[in-house]
């Protein structure tokens, strides 16, 4: 059995459909969802799929090792970051190496690095009018939106795309791509 330990900040549709695609499978648990937000809508959607979820302080997460023993509780042979916001702390880097993976909403190292989450991503490639954008899951290291690229995958876009189209468009490819990238990188571990 892998076990896989999910972060998010938000609305946690990603951690949903994550949730979805591996409910059938027995050689998969989702441990644990831990979010920075204690009003996140995450909870909500946990509460209805029945996951374990806690939430922590950011004293908790950058000021202790409080996070990093919890996880070493869970014992995770993955950490996926859906919707996660924050910085992760060194001492979660080097814990587990090659065992974190984030998912942008950006073609990296386009439109990455600090500040550039959800829709601020959106409104930044709809300012540029680029003609494409879509997403990157890559390995999380010490900085920011950084680590190797592990998926990209595009959509095109036109010019009357508002920037919650692109939105839309951007998680219907995380919807697509990232369970099946989880599941290929569990394999590996
Ligand atoms: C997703 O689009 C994800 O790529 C993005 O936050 C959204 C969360 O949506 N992540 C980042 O911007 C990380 N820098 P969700 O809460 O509905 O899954």
């Amino acid at each position: 059995m892998k076990r896989i330990v999910l972060f998010a900040s938000g609305s946690g549709s990603n951690v949903e459909n994550i949730e979805h695609y591996f409910r059938e499978n027995p050689e998969v648990s989702i441990s644990c969802v831990l979010s920075n937000k204690r009003d996140a809508k995450v909870f909500e959607r946990c509460n209805r799929l029945n996951l374990n979820a806690l939430c922590f302080n950011k004293h908790s997460f950058y000021g202790s090792d409080c996070v990093l023993n919890i996880l070493k509780s869970l014992n995770p042979d993955l950490i996926v970051l859906a919707g996660f916001l924050w910085k992760i702390p060194d001492n979660l880097i080097s814990s587990y190496p090659n065992k974190i993976i984030n998912i942008h909403p950006a073609l990296l190292p386009k439109y990455g690095g600090k500040g550039m989450y959800g829709m601020h991503v959106h409104e930044a490639v709809k300012n540029n009018n680029e003609a494409e954008t879509g997403i990157t899951i890559h390995f999380v290291n010490e900085n920011y939106d950084e680590g190797a690229i592990i998926k990209q995958a595009k959509v095109d876009l036109n010019p009357i795309d508002t920037p919650e189209m692109i939105a839309e468009k951007v998680h219907h490819l995380e919807y697509e791509h990232f369970p099946k990238v989880i599941e290929q990188v569990l394999m590996g571990t």
